[in-house]
């Protein structure tokens, strides 16, 4: 009986984690590719606190992120 509750609250999570990956890397497309290519980005391996600094350097070249730097942190550290 348990997991017919169970089971619809996974799919639930699941689709809603699918979903906000998703966003942040529309955020982060959108916001960062407007001055290079995301090559530059992707090959890049930095540690959290290495991605704030670039992010803030960005913004020091004139990019805008609306507030969204969150959200493009979060892709950035959790991309491979
Ligand atoms: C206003 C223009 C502009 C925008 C928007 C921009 N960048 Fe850059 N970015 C530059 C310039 C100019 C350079 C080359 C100079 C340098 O490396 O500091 C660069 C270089 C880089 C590099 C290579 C150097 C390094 O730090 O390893 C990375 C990575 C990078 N940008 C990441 C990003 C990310 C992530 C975003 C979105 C959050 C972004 N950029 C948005 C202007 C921009």
């Amino acid at each position: 009986m348990r997991s017919f509750i169970i089971f619809p609250l996974s799919l639930l999570f699941s689709t809603f984690a699918y979903s906000s990956v998703n966003k942040n890397y529309q955020v982060y497309a959108e916001k960062c590719s407007s001055c290079h290519g995301l090559e530059i980005i992707e090959k890049k391996q930095k540690t959290k606190d290495q991605w704030k600094e670039t992010i803030k350097r960005m913004e020091r070249y004139g990019a805008k992120f609306d507030g969204k730097q969150g959200q493009i942190l979060e892709y950035l550290v959790n991309k491979k």
